[in-house]
């Protein structure tokens, strides 16, 4: 896979020679160019930013050195069809980055990352290139960070590690939480190793068993226990037709009870308050 950032701050890239996404480089699965926006501002201060029009607080990233360097990037290689790059627009404005869409910019040959600082890019530049190619505008979380630089690297990490190879173990991301599969929505439970006792605290016997039913019901009961706790809004999405009975037990144990008005039937809801099991 290809990627391409263009940024006014190239040395904020510098995490992408480092661990996964910098050995994923040294084996040549991802091949990474760092381009400074600047290089395509022409004037005496290589000004990549002007006041917007409408007024307002804040800067917004000018047309012309955004134009040019995209440009440029694209000129080095541009295909259509399956080889053809996608725009990836980081913004708080986005769609949220979530592992469904990890999963499908891990199946893009090349990812061209526009980064923007102040108040944004001014929007003739996306859609002038939204004709050409795809592009994602994508928000990493409900807050708003500097700049999009962050937000690149928190792609390219979900993004490098799904590709083909760059994890040691091809069933590491069976178990990711959010990843599709048996545990479809809900979240990773808690994980333990050696020594089995450390400061007087030991580890769940169940773990020590080797009875492989029994370890997969606990887990996926860590796993419901810890979703109801931090993500209820999970519960509340998830499909009632991928929870078995051991499942609604122990959903009714932590106070949830199925909808009768829910949308498919049954889908789960938090029991209000005094209401009977
Ligand atoms: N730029 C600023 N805040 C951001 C966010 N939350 N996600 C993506 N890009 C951003």
């Amino acid at each position: 896979m290809r990627l391409d950032v263009v940024t006014i701050f190239p040395e904020y890239l510098e995490p992408l020679n480092v661990s996964l996404v910098g050995k994923a480089r040294a084996r040549g699965q991802l091949n990474v160019h760092v381009h400074e926006l600047r290089t395509w501002a022409y004037d005496r201060h290589n000004t990549v930013d002007d006041t917007p029009y409408g007024g307002g607080p804040g800067m917004v990233m000018k047309t012309e050195p955004w134009g040019e360097a995209l440009d440029s990037v694209l000129a080095d290689g541009y295909e259509t069809g399956s080889r053809a790059p996608a725009l990836i627009v980081p913004t708080p404005s986005g769609r949220p980055f979530t592992q469904e869409l990890a999963v499908e910019l891990s199946g893009r040959p090349w990812l061209i990352f526009a980064p923007a600082r102040y108040e944004g890019i001014d929007r003739r530049v996306t859609d002038e290139y939204a004709a050409r190619m795809p592009v994602y505008e994508v928000s990493i979380g409900d807050y708003v960070l500097a700049g999009g630089e962050a937000a690149v690297l928190v792609v390219t990490e979900a993004v490098a590690r799904l590709l083909p190879g760059v994890l040691g173990n091809a069933e590491s991301h069976r178990d990711d939480s959010f990843a599709p599969g048996a545990m479809a929505g809900l979240l990773e439970g808690p994980v333990y190793t050696k020594p089995p006792l450390w400061r007087g605290r030991d580890i769940p016997d169940v773990l020590l068993s080797g009875h492989h039913g029994k370890i997969a019901r606990w887990r996926r009961d860590e796993a419901l226990k810890r979703t109801a706790a931090n993500r209820p809004d999970l519960i509340e999405r998830c499909d009632p037709k991928g929870l078995d009975k051991k499942d609604r037990e122990m959903l009714s144990i932590l106070g949830w009870a199925p909808d009768p008005d829910g949308e498919p039937y049954g889908r789960f809801w938090r029991r209000p308050e005094g209401m009977e099991q």
